[in-house]
């Protein structure tokens, strides 16, 4: 199977064997990852490692169609078959594809913490959220509306929900996911099984709706890496790694 592999000066598709499912883990077949601005500069100090955290497959062994987030603290799940701790997964979305699927948990789930866990938003409040387009931001805006917030542009809010970092504007509450700021909540997000399944559900009601920028073949992920680092994105850059 083929694998893709972050070396010290960069990323090599590689030929590995299908990994084997330890305690805990279920084998994934990979049908598309979504990659992170900024992912690469990760894994420090355990490389090789495969990049990306987010995932939409079926399961090997059942056929069951899954997606969720993995930790960042071993191998990601760009390759055609990933051995994946089996609770970080969930019944993919029905109505979504393999490759909106893969978008969904780590924007959604960062959204999510960022909102309702770390930012204790309300029905009523007023919140703004940096870099709305982005792969955090597009899902953030639609969970506070659901939700009942009121999404503003500018002016006082409630709570600010930053994913870009630099010189933040003054809120009530600040929660940020881009950098460790003095007054703001910084925080890493975590899979979540449960708040993954409630993303599905809202996904399934057509309430919650992914955006992809791109999509890229594995053999192109050199390009998608790229596309990731650029401005101007709309939503995420997955890779479609089966091919549709
Ligand atoms: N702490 C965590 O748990 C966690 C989780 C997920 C992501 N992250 C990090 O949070 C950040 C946002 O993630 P994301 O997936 O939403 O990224 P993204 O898709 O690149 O979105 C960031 C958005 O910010 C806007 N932006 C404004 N100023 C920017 C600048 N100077 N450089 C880059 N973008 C700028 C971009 O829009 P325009 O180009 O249109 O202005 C872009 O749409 C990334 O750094 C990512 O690594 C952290």
């Amino acid at each position: 199977m083929r694998e893709l592999r972050l070396f010290a000066d960069g990323l090599r598709l590689d030929e590995a064997e299908r990994p084997v499912a330890g305690e805990g883990e279920v084998l994934v077949r990979v049908h598309a990852a979504a990659i992170t601005r900024g992912e690469l500069e990760w894994p420090t100090g355990r490389l090789p490692a495969v990049p990306s955290y987010e995932l939409s497959g079926v399961l090997a062994e059942t056929g069951e169609e899954v997606f969720g987030l993995t930790p960042f603290d071993r191998d990601g799940v760009a390759a055609d078959y990933a051995a994946v701790p089996a609770a970080v997964l969930a019944p993919k979305p029905a109505r979504l594809t393999h490759v909106e699927a893969a978008a969904l948990p780590m924007g959604g789930l960062s959204a999510w913490q960022g909102l309702f866990v770390h930012g204790r938003l309300r029905a009523g409040e007023r919140v703004l959220i940096t870099g709305a387009f982005g792969g955090v931001g597009h899902l953030a805006v639609q969970l506070a509306r659901q939700a009942g917030a009121e999404v503003v542009e500018e002016g006082a809010a409630d709570l600010l929900f930053d994913t870009v970092g630099g010189e933040l504007p003054a809120a009530g509450r600040v929660v940020t996911i881009a950098a460790d700021v003095v007054g703001a909540t910084y925080f890493i997000v975590e899979p979540d099984r449960e708040q993954l399944l409630e993303l599905a559900r809202l996904a399934d009601a057509g309430e919650l709706a992914p955006a992809i920028d791109s999509t890229y073949p594995l053999d192109r992920a050199q390009e998608a890496f790229g596309r990731v680092a650029a401005r101007g994105k709309r939503g995420k850059v997955v890779l479609d790694v089966a091919g549709g």
